[in-house]
């Protein structure tokens, strides 16, 4: 990991391998280019046939004739002017990260692309998007895929007004963030093979011991005497017996605390209602919504926020065999409540309904869900967004300004009343499937039931959690989102 220092100083006088100097669409020059003298650095990117646009980037070295103490200027294309946000240093620096990570020093003047008001917050970025661009998962490559990681120190130069102390703190935070969803990553990344249910919550205790957090580790047995008859249900059909997590982060005194809880399903076959074998490829990751609020907890703990979060996970295997739960079966929930199951593959919510009536027994402010919990969520948002859905307004929008703020935007879906009856049951309280249009708000229908009258809002992150293609700053695979948008919630609410 390099280290990250902030400055004021002047970009021309820094002594680094590489200076990486944004350009706008246009071309127009972004800040420290035009100091560059000796040389019509524009001039170079245009020849090159780069327009600014995102994603763009010349290396252009030093050969001694312009008056530059760097080795060479990495030109980034950072989009229009009119647009330039943090979320844009993100996104440019995430793109360039894998080539930094050859050099050793690096500076740069990106996050001057936006006005004073934002450039503590594009400070943050600017680390985050380093060591998120930078990310790959390699524990089961025999080889390095050779990339040197050399990266030892990144200075970055903000405007002149902007105070050090305050940009120390910015990059800590983004230091801290960009590592817990990394470790998120990695959760999602790991084949179920390797991380069942206990495994999982092995991962959650050591890094409670790590970093100071409360954990309990509840095992099948005290699942029963708790009366957690969904997330058992669901785990009874796997060898690899069902746990729940539960974390406790203390800095709010007596205040009422933020609950979080997360979908932690290991492996998703479908159980006996099974997927086919695309359907299942990727279903490792089904446990994302659970690592998101692993490294969520991570990053509060490392943060320090005067507020008090407590988050239970709940984790299961959903497989089929001779000890599955059939289609047709009834479970008993936390707190009573009933559910008939009619489609095994709706299994998210059987595990979440446990969680959320055994958090909303400890009378929290709010509690917040995240899932991979519907195909029917990608159908209406895409793989961008993630769908948010809930029982109160106020925190539905500051959910929805969290994840704009820290360029993880989600988008609200309705909770349209007449929708609630598709989930009736004829035998039980309720039932676990609607119809096949609408699945998204069915679902997070059937959460509502076990919040009682907290504060609550489910997000679906079967869009953004996993990507099968490169992002500006991932790779194919596990994203680690919404890490960065809860992180930014629970600081808003100290
Ligand atoms: N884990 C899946 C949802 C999912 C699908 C996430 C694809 C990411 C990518 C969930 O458990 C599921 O199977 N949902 C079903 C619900 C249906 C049976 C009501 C779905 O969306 O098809
Ligand atoms: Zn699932
Ligand atoms: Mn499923």
């Amino acid at each position: 990991m390099p280290t990250f220092a902030f400055s004021t100083d002047r970009p021309t006088d820094q002594a680094v391998d590489v200076l990486v100097l944004p350009v706008f669409e246009g071309p127009e020059a972004g800040p420290g280019v035009k100091d560059v003298k000796g040389i019509d650095l524009l001039e170079q990117f245009a020849a090159s046939g780069a327009m600014g646009k995102r994603g763009e980037f010349l290396l252009v070295p030093n050969t001694g004739d312009h008056a530059l103490a760097a080795k060479a200027v990495l030109l980034v294309g950072v989009g229009p002017k009119a647009a330039a946000s943090p979320d844009a240093c993100r996104r440019a620096i995430g793109r360039v990260a894998r080539q930094l990570g050859r050099r050793k020093t690096v500076a740069t003047t990106l996050p001057q692309i936006v006005g004073a008001k934002d450039q503590l917050e594009a400070v943050q970025a600017t680390v985050e998007g380093v060591l998120l661009g930078s990310y790959r998962f390699e524990r089961y490559k025999s080889k390095s895929d050779g990339a040197a990681r050399r990266l030892a120190r990144v200075t970055i130069l903000g405007g002149g007004k902007t105070d050090a102390k305050a940009a120390k703190d910015s990059i800590r935070r983004g230091e801290v963030i960009a590592e817990s969803q990394m470790w998120a990553r990695d959760l999602v990344n790991t084949p179920a093979l390797d991380l069942p249910p206990a495994g999982l919550a092995k991962e959650a205790q050591a890094m409670a011991k790590e970093v100071g957090l409360t954990c309990k580790v509840w095992t099948e047995a005290e699942l029963e005497k708790g009366g957690f008859g969904g997330v058992l249900g669901v785990g009874q059909g796997s060898v690899r017996p069902p746990r729940l997590i539960e974390l406790k982060y203390s800095g709010g005194g007596k205040g009422s605390p933020i609950a979080l809880t997360g979908k932690g399903i290991a492996f998703d076959s479908g159980g006996l209602s099974i997927k086919d074998a695309t359907g299942m490829e990727w279903m490792k990751s089904d446990m994302g919504g659970a690592a998101s609020i692993l490294a969520t907890m991570r990053a509060i703990a490392l943060l320090k926020p005067k507020v008090n979060v407590i988050a239970a996970i709940p984790s299961a295997e959903n497989m089929p065999s001779g000890s599955a739960i059939r289609p047709g079966d009834v479970l008993k929930h936390r707190g009573g409540t009933t559910s008939e199951v009619l489609n095994t593959d709706a299994e998210g919510r059987l595990v979440l309904a446990d969680s959320l009536a055994f958090l909303a027994e400890k009378k929290p402010r709010v509690i917040i869900d995240t899932a991979t919990l519907t195909g029917a969520c990608m159908i209406a948002l895409g793989t961008d967004l993630w769908g948010a859905m809930g029982n109160d307004h106020d925190l539905i929008r500051d959910v929805l300004a969290a994840g704009a703020a820290a360029g993880e935007p989600g988008w609200e879906l309705p909770m349209h009343e007449p929708y609630r009856k598709l989930i009736d049951s004829d035998i039980a309280d309720i039932k676990n499937i609607g119809k096949r249009y609408g699945g998204a708000i069915t679902a997070a229908m059937f959460l509502r039931e076990f919040v009682g009258d907290v504060p609550w809002v489910h997000l679906d992150i079967a869009g953004p959690a996993f990507s099968e293609r490169q992002g500006d700053y991932w790779p194919k695979g596990a994203t680690g989102s919404p890490v960065r948008a809860l992180v930014r919630y629970v600081l808003s609410k100290a």
